[in-house]
C-alpha cells in the first residue's frame, strides 16, 4: 500500500541554512530533541514545513533556498527579522519556554516583558498564520498534518479555519505546566482554545496531559473526560501514555560499529586513560541546570581529594537562541564558574572540566557516549531529554551510570535504571557522583539492562506510528459520533 502522506510542521526544520552566496546555500543539521525524534521517523511519505533559521529578504534567495531544501523534503516558511524577534526570541523563547519549564518570566526585565506582551502575542499569531498558509498551499486531501511544539499552539485553529476536514494533530515537546502557572499567561484561554481545534493532542508524560486537561477545565470551564476535552459535543482527544517519544536506537548502536567511530573511541580512551569520564551534553539553556551540575561536581572534588586526578567532566554546551538576553547571561555565568573551578583544581597538565561551546557531529557524539562512565543530566525541567536515551543506547559494552534529574520527563521511563536526583540539591548530586563512580559492576549491569530495554523498545518510529494511527482513529470515531 502507498505510504500515508504526512506533513510535519515545526518551527525548526531538520536542517538550518547558511548563505554562502546569492544563490548558494549550506545546510547544516539542526540540534534539538524535536529534530532528533522526528529524524527517526521513516515509514511515512513525509514532508517538513518550517523555518530554516535564516533571514532571506530577497526573492532570488527565497527561490534558491526553496530548491535546495526540496531535496531534503523540506518546505521553508520565510519569517522576516521583526517577526523572528517578536515571535521566536520574544513570545516563544522569552515567555512560553521559561513559563512552561516553571522558571517564570526573566527576572530583570519583567516589566518590559509585561509591556511587550501584546505585540509579541500578535506576532506569534501572525507567524502561526504564515505557517498555516504554507501548509494550506501544500495540503492534499487525506494528508495528516502533524503540528509540533509550543511555537505552534495557534496553528491547529488556523488550519481548521482553512479546512475543517484536515486531520490535525499537535504534540508538545516541553512540559505542560500546572494550570496554576498557565493561568498567569494573558493569552491563556486563546492558546488553549486554538490547541483544542486539533483532533488529537499529545504529551510526553501523563502528568503533562493531566495539567493540560485541568487547565482546560479550570480556565475554559470545559468538561475533561478520560478521553480528552469536550466542548459542545466536539471531543479533542488528549493522550500521553500511548506514545512515549524515543530515539532511533539502532542508528546509535550501528554507528558504534563504524571504523571511524571505533578510531574515535580509541583516541578518547587514550586521551583520558587513567581517569573516569563524566559527560554532559546539553543545549546551553537555563532549563538544563548546567551551573547546578558544575557546582555539584565542584563539591564532589572538594570533598573527595583522591578523585581529583581520577575524573574529568566533559561538558558539551551547544550554543542556542543566542539573541535572547537570558541565554547570553547564562553563557557568561557558566564560563565564570568553569574558569573558577579549573583554576582551583587544575594542574599544569590537566583540568577537571572540559567545557565546549559547540556542536559535535553525530559520530563524535556516539564515540563520546560510548566512552563515558557517568552521564550527568541535571535539567531543572525538561520535556523528555533524549540525550539520556542516546547515552543508554551507546553503553551496551561499558554499562555506565546515568545520573538523571527527577524533573526530566525521562525520569518516568528511565527512573528504575538511573540514579534520580534533585538538581537543586548539590549535596545530593555530589553524593550521587561518588556513588556512581564507585558502583560495582553487577549493579551497573542491572541498571543498564533496565534502561537499554526501554530505549530499544520505545523508538521514535513507534512513537510516530502510534500517534498517526491514533489520529486517524480519533477522526473515524468522531465521524461515528455525529
Ligand atoms: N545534539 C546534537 N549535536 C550536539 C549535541 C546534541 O545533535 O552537538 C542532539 C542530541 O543528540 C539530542 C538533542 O541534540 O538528540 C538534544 O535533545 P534533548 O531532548 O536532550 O534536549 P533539547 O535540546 O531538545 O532540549
Ligand atoms: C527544544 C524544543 C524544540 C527546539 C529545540 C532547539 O527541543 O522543544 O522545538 O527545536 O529545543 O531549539 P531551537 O530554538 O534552536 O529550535
Amino acid at each position: 500500500p502507498a505510504k500515508q502522506r504526512l506533513l510535519v510542521v515545526a518551527n525548526r526544520l531538520p536542517v538550518s541554512a547558511v548563505r554562502r552566496g546569492e544563490e548558494s546555500w549550506a545546510l547544516e543539521m539542526s540540534v534539538g530533541g524535536l529534530v532528533s525524534a522526528l529524524l527517526g521517523v521513516n515509514d511515512f511519505e513525509a514532508r517538513w514545513i518550517g523555518w530554516a533559521g535564516v533571514n532571506v529578504p530577497d526573492e532570488i534567495g527565497q527561490r534558491s533556498l526553496t530548491i535546495a531544501l526540496a531535496e531534503k523534503r523540506c518546505i521553508p516558511v520565510f519569517l522576516d527579522e521583526e517577526i523572528v524577534h517578536q515571535y521566536y526570541n520574544g513570545y516563544c523563547n522569552n515567555i512560553l519556554w521559561p513559563l512552561f519549564h516553571y522558571l517564570g518570566l526573566p527576572q530583570e526585565d519583567r516589566l518590559a516583558t509585561t509591556r511587550g506582551f501584546q505585540s509579541q502575542f500578535d506576532a506569534y499569531k501572525k507567524a502561526n498564520q504564515m505557517f498555516a498558509d504554507v501548509v494550506n498551499e501544500h495540503y492534499e486531501e487525506g494528508d495528516v498534518v502533524w503540528c509540533h511544539d509550543y511555537h505552534l499552539m495557534f496553528l491547529p485553529k488556523c488550519l481548521k479555519d482553512y479546512n475543517n476536514e484536515m486531520k490535525v494533530g499537535w504534540f508538545l515537546h516541553t512540559p505542560f505546566p500546572s494550570s496554576e502557572i498557565h493561568r498567569t499567561l494573558p493569552s491563556r484561554s486563546e492558546l488553549l482554545r486554538s490547541v483544542l481545534a486539533a483532533d488529537l493532542v499529545g504529551f510526553h508524560t501523563y502528568d503533562y496531559a493531566r495539567h493540560f486537561v485541568s487547565a482546560c477545565t479550570r480556565i475554559l470551564g470545559l468538561e475533561g473526560t478520560p478521553e480528552g476535552v469536550e466542548d459542545q459535543g466536539k471531543l479533542t482527544r488528549v493522550a500521553a501514555v500511548f506514545f512515549p517519544i524515543g530515539i532511533d536506537s539502532d542508528r546509535f548502536i550501528r554507528a558504534l560499529e563504524l571504523p571511524q567511530v571505533k578510531d574515535h573511541i580509541k583516541e578518547l580512551k587514550d586521551r583520558f586513560a587513567g581517569r573516569k569520564v563524566m559527560l554532559g551534553v546539553d543545549r546551553l539553556d537555563m532549563i538544563k541546570g548546567i551551573p547546578q551540575k558544575i557546582l555539584a561536581f565542584e563539591k564532589f572534588l572538594e570533598e573527595n581529594p583522591l578523585w581529583r586526578d581520577g575524573v574529568v567532566l566533559l561538558q558539551i554546551a551547544v550554543p542556542t537562541r543566542t539573541d535572547v538576553p537570558e541565554y547570553q547571561k547564562l553563557t557568561c555565568q557558566v564560563h565564570e564558574i568553569v574558569g573558577r573551578i579549573n583554576g582551583r583544581f587544575g594542574t599544569l597538565t590537566a583540568v577537571p572540566i572540559h567545557h565546549l561551546d559547540r556542536t559535535l557531529d553525530f559520530q563524535a557524539l556516539c564515540a563520546l557516549y560510548a566512552v563515558t562512565d557517568v552521564a550527568l543530566v541535571t535539567s531543572l525541567r525538561d520535556g523528555m531529554n533524549l540525550v539520556s536515551y542516546e547515552f543508554v543506547a551507546c553503553q551496551a559494552s561499558k554499562k555506565g551510570v546515568l545520573i538523571l534529574s527527577e524533573f526530566a520527563g525521562a525520569a518516568q521511563s528511565l527512573g528504575a535504571g538511573a540514579i534520580l536526583v534533585n538538581p537543586w540539591n548539590i549535596t545530593e548530586v555530589a553524593a550521587s557522583i561518588g556513588y556512581a563512580l564507585n558502583m560495582p559492576a553487577d549493579e551497573r549491569e542491572k541498571r543498564h539492562h533496565h534502561n537499554f530495554m526501554h530505549v530499544t523498545t520505545h523508538t521514535s518510529q513507534e512513537w510516530a506510528e502510534t500517534f498517526v494511527s491514533e489520529l486517524n482513529d480519533s477522526i473515524v470515531e468522531a465521524q461515528m459520533r455525529t
